[in-house]
C-alpha cells in the first residue's frame, strides 16, 4: 500500500567449508525470507575448537560466501553459538539454518537461545552434498591422476588413453567414476531456482568464458569476477562430464555437470550458463545464445586433438588472453594445496 516497512534482515551462520551448492541453496532459501541477508562465517580458530580443522582457510571461505549472489553482507569471525546478542548487534530479525541437527556432540544446541526467543527459522537441507562427502570424493581419486594430468598438459594427444572414454555416454553412465560418487539428483526446478537470470540489455557487451568449474573455488570466483569486468553480461560455458574426463583423465570431474552448473549459477558475477558447452568455442556458442563480444581465454590453448579451441574467436579478434596466466597460477596453487592436504 505504499507505506514504508522496515526491511526484514535475516542471519545465517556457518563454516561454509568448500562452499558447495548445498550451502548456496540454504542461502537462497534464507534470502527468500529476507530483504537483506547477513551471513556470519566462523573463523578457522572457532571451528577448530568446536568441530575440527577446515579444508579451506577463513579468507577463502569468506570470499566464497561473499561471491554468492544471494548474500548481502558477510560478517567474518562470527561466533559459533548464535545468541540474541549477535542477532541484535547486526540488526537481524531472525536466523535461518538447514533442517539438520544443530546440537554439538555434547548435546548443547548452538541455536537454543534464538529458538527459545522464536527467532529461529528452518530451510530445507540439500541432500546429496556436504563438505565431508566432497572430501570423500577426493579421497576416492587414484593417486596417479596428478602424473597423468601433468603429462596431459605437455602433450594432450600422446598421453590420452582412449579406454578412459569407454563406458561414457552423454547421460549418466554407471561405469563412470564421477557418476558413482555423486549422489545428487539434479532437477530442472533446482536449476530454475538458481537461475533468476537477466537477459542482456541492448548495447550490453557480452563476455563468454568456459571451463570445468569442478569443486568451485576462489580461483574460479576470481576468474569470473575478472571476466565479468571485461563487459556487462557474463555468459559461462560449463563443459560436460565426458569432455572434462577426456581432458583431465582419471576420476575427473568430481562433480557432475549439474552440480558444476549450480555452483556457477550461484556466483554473483554470472548472468547465464551454457550447460555442456563444447570445448571448442564454436560459431554456435558465439552466436546462438547471445552475440558474444569478448571471449576470455581461460584454459590451455589445445584441445584433445591438438587444435586451438579458441581459433575462431582469435580469428575474429575477440579473444582476450590477458587473464589466462593469472588464472593458471591461482588455480594451480589451489589444487596443489588441496592435494597436499589430502596427500593425494
Ligand atoms: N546446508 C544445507 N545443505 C547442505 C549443507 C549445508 O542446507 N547440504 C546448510 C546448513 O544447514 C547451514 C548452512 O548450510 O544452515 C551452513 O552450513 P555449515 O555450517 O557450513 O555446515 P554443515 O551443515 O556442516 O555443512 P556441511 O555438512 O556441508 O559441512
Amino acid at each position: 500500500d505504499g507505506k514504508l516497512r522496515k526491511p526484514v534482515v535475516v542471519w545465517v551462520d556457518g563454516c561454509f567449508d568448500m562452499m558447495h551448492y548445498g550451502h548456496a541453496n540454504a542461502l537462497r532459501q534464507a534470502k527468500a525470507m529476507a530483504d537483506i541477508l547477513v551471513v556470519g562465517v566462523h573463523s578457522d580458530a572457532e571451528i577448530l575448537v568446536n568441530k575440527g580443522p577446515t579444508v579451506m582457510k577463513e579468507q577463502e571461505r569468506y570470499a566464497a560466501v561473499a561471491a554468492c549472489k544471494w548474500v548481502d553482507v558477510v560478517v567474518p569471525d562470527a561466533p559459533y553459538f548464535t545468541t540474541l546478542h549477535v542477532l541484535d548487534k547486526f540488526h537481524c530479525d531472525f536466523c535461518v539454518h538447514g533442517d539438520d541437527i544443530t546440537t554439538l556432540a555434547d548435546g548443547t544446541d548452538c541455536y537454543q537461545e534464538v529458538k527459545d526467543a522464536n527467532r529461529y527459522r528452518e530451510c530445507k537441507r540439500t541432500q546429496g552434498v556436504s563438505t565431508t562427502e566432497l572430501v570423500g570424493r577426493m579421497l576416492l581419486m587414484t593417486k596417479d591422476h596428478h602424473k597423468r594430468r601433468s603429462s596431459l598438459a605437455q602433450s594432450p594427444i600422446t598421453h590420452f588413453k582412449s579406454e578412459e572414454l569407454e563406458g561414457f555416454s552423454s547421460g549418466a553412465s554407471k561405469s563412470a567414476p564421477y557418476t558413482t560418487i555423486s549422489h545428487f539428483l539434479p532437477t530442472s526446478r533446482r536449476i530454475v531456482q538458481f537461475s533468476e537470470g537477466r537477459e542482456p540489455m541492448p548495447g550490453d557487451k557480452v563476455v563468454y568464458v568456459d571451463g570445468d568449474f569442478d569443486l568451485f573455488h576462489v580461483g574460479h570466483i576470481e576468474l569470473l569476477r575478472a571476466a565479468k569486468a571485461q563487459g556487462d553480461y557474463l555468459l559461462v560455458g560449463v563443459h560436460d562430464d565426458q569432455t572434462v574426463n577426456a581432458i583431465k583423465g582419471s576420476n575427473f570431474p568430481l562433480m557432475n555437470l549439474h552440480e558444476r552448473v549450480l555452483s556457477v549459477l550461484a556466483c554473483r558475477f554470472v548472468d547465464e550458463v551454457v550447460i555442456g558447452a563444447p570445448f571448442k568455442v564454436t560459431k554456435e556458442v558465439l552466436e546462438k545464445v547471445y552475440k558474444v563480444d569478448v571471449v576470455v581465454v581461460a584454459k590451455p590453448e589445445h584441445d584433445i586433438d591438438g587444435a586451438d579451441p579458441y581459433a575462431l574467436p582469435r580469428a575474429m579478434g575477440i579473444a582476450q588472453r590477458k587473464l589466462y596466466e593469472e588464472r593458471k597460477s591461482a588455480c594451480c596453487a589451489k589444487e596443489t594445496q588441496i592435494a597436499d592436504e589430502f596427500d593425494l
